[in-house]
């Protein structure tokens, strides 16, 4: 048993799991999740004055580098394994002018230091492809709670809330957006928790419920706890509009048709 038990904690210190790595390794410098808009305005209004980074973040860096290197759309084995390559190149060789970060956040800070010699290949291998997997998993960390429709109106009856169905499609820009600069925001996310439950459907996979038809994506529909539809809002928003509408539906007393 007390051998189990060692065997177990040496392999742990032998193989470090990627966000223990990049904790020990890269967090000095490379902050965690930051929602985009925070990061946006950082760089483009405030020149790194307001959040003073000491490099890109982790879902920066991740979703770049995945829009960046290689072929995004390709398949996802060989894009990732493009990404991982690109990374421990540039961590032990870096140099701005293979950068893919955007210009206005690559000009607020000097060239990374290499890290030849701090970190082994077999780490830097495993904390290549934790930042790879990052943006997706730090942006489902920091989304919305979604249920099936059926299940949201029970829960508007017994919660007394509204509902939001987000219709939205695989490769839509703009949902995507809206993912990353809007509904990644807490203030959104817990306005969205105390008064709205949320709904996700894909209008290519699954009809929207209640005969709703999108001639858009992302289209967000407000429906009351009576199944009526309160409002519908096409296209994509901004933090500060998307709240006002969320406001002005939850201060709706009963369901105004539009
Ligand atoms: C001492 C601070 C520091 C440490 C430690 C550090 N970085 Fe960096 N890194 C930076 C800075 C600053 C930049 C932005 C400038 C640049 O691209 O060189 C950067 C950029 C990068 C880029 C390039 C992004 C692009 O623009 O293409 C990658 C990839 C990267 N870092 C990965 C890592 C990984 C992985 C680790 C940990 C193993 C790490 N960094 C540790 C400071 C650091």
């Amino acid at each position: 048993m007390k051998y189990t038990i060692m065997i177990a904690f040496f392999s742990m210190l032998l193989f470090a799991d990627g966000e223990t790595i990049y904790k020990n390794k890269c967090a000095l410098c490379h902050a965690g999740f930051i929602p985009m808009g925070q990061l946006k305005e950082n760089f483009i209004e405030y020149n790194n004055t307001k959040l003073n980074l000491k490099g890109p973040t982790l879902n920066q860096l991740s979703f770049r580098l995945k829009q960046k290197i290689g072929d995004p759309k390709g398949d996802q084995e060989i894009h990732e394994m493009e990404v991982v390559e690109f990374v421990k190149e540039y961590v032990y060789h870096p140099d701005e002018q293979k950068s893919v970060c955007m210009d206005e956040v690559i000009e607020v800070f000097e060239t990374m230091p290499s890290l030849e010699g701090v970190i082994s290949e077999d780490n830097l291998e495993e904390v290549a492809t934790y930042i790879y997997h990052f943006d997706k998993v730090s942006l489902e960390k920091n989304s919305p709670y979604y249920v099936g429709f059926d299940k949201a109106l029970k829960q508007a009856k017994n919660e007394n809330k509204f509902i939001m169905i987000k219709a939205t499609s695989e490769h839509c820009h703009f949902c995507k957006k809206m993912d990353r600069e809007v509904f990644s925001e807490k203030e959104v996310l817990s306005m969205l928790d105390k008064n709205f439950i949320s709904v996700e459907i894909d209008v290519y996979k699954e009809m929207l419920p209640l005969g709703l038809k999108s001639k858009v994506t992302p289209t967000y529909f407000f429906i009351d706890k009576h199944a009526e539809i309160v409002k519908t809002v096409p296209g994509s928003w901004d933090k500060s509009d998307f709240l006002e509408i969320l406001n002005e539906v939850k201060n709706l007393e009963k369901g105004v048709l539009k």
